[in-house]
């Protein structure tokens, strides 16, 4: 496994590797790995002959520093398991290589980035848009892989790919989850135990509200059952949404529940989290 934190050594790799016709899958990540992100790489592997995957914690995707400050910082067990994972390649650059100036390039997307996650967490995706263009303009790989997990963010970069013309195909893959149904997440090792068994609620909220919305329910009603289930579990939800999962337009009833998905955002502690579920399975 060839480990580059240097976009030079990194590029005359890859110029190699492309002179064999070989095909290069990107999994970009914020380290502190799990499962999940296994799951992006394996999906690279399978569909490409080289896999690299980034490591990278990018300040202007926070926009609350204390967030920036607690996120976890593992290179070294990341390390291991990328090699477990038998990845080619870990691009772990450091500010000054993603940044040579304080960037103020900004990224609007209109509607797309300023519900839901968009929200809470205003700039956000400014930030993720901004690292993931530096990234497939490093890299330029073939196919880049991000998580059902973050669909919001799924929606932004497919925008950004579209409108800039990025020469590569995307890949959204399911959720990897615990075995009680907590998607799994770089941020659940800041739960402690009590708010770790508290964290499951998002799941279950999400499974119950599926189930009534296919039986008929009214979305409103739901949502206040959901709210008032997370007060009662000292639980404090941001959000429960439907949307459409195209479009991501807002959604106060289902029309067709094949395009529709449910998103959550609660904190539990001072711990953020976020998951989303399908109505259905079938994809359009
Ligand atoms: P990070 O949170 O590290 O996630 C990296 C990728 O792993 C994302 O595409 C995310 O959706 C996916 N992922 C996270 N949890 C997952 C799970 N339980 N199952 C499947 N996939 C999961 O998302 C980011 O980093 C950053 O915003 C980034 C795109 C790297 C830009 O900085």
């Amino acid at each position: 496994m060839h480990i580059f934190s240097e976009i030079g050594p990194m590029n005359a790799y890859l110029k190699r590797e492309r002179s064999n016709l070989s095909t290069v899958g990107l999994v970009p990540t914020m380290g502190a790995l799990h499962a999940g992100h296994v799951s992006l790489l394996q999906a690279s592997k399978r569909e490409n002959a080289i896999t690299i995957c980034s490591i990278y914690v990018n300040p202007t995707q926070f926009n609350d520093p204390a967030d920036l400050e607690k996120y976890p910082r593992t290179l070294e067990t990341d390390i291991q398991m990328l090699r477990e994972a038998e990845c080619n390649v870990v691009f772990c650059p450091d500010n000054s290589t993603m940044y040579s100036a304080v960037s103020q390039l900004k990224f609007d997307f209109g509607a797309l980035d300023k519900i839901l996650e968009g929200e809470f967490r205003p700039g956000h995706y400014s930030g993720v848009a901004l690292v993931v263009s530096k990234l497939f303009n490093m890299v330029q790989p073939d196919r880049a892989y991000f998580g059902q997990k973050d669909f919001q963010q799924f929606r932004v970069i497919s925008r950004l790919v579209e409108e800039l013309k990025f020469d590569l195909s995307l890949v959204c893959a399911p959720i990897v989850r615990e075995a009680d149904g907590l998607a799994m997440s770089s941020r659940n090792m800041r739960l402690n135990a009590a708010e770790r068994k508290r964290a499951v609620i998002l799941y279950q909220n999400l499974k119950q509200t599926r189930d009534r919305l296919l039986q008929g329910d009214p979305f409103p009603q739901l949502r206040k059952t959901v709210a008032s289930q997370c007060d009662q579990n000292n639980v404090k939800l941001e959000y429960l949404a439907l949307a459409d999962r195209e479009t991501l337009t807002l959604l106060d009833d289902v029309a067709d529940p094949s395009r529709a998905i449910l998103l959550i955002a609660a904190q539990v502690g001072d711990v953020r989290l976020i998951d989303n579920l399908y109505l259905t399975e079938n994809r359009n």
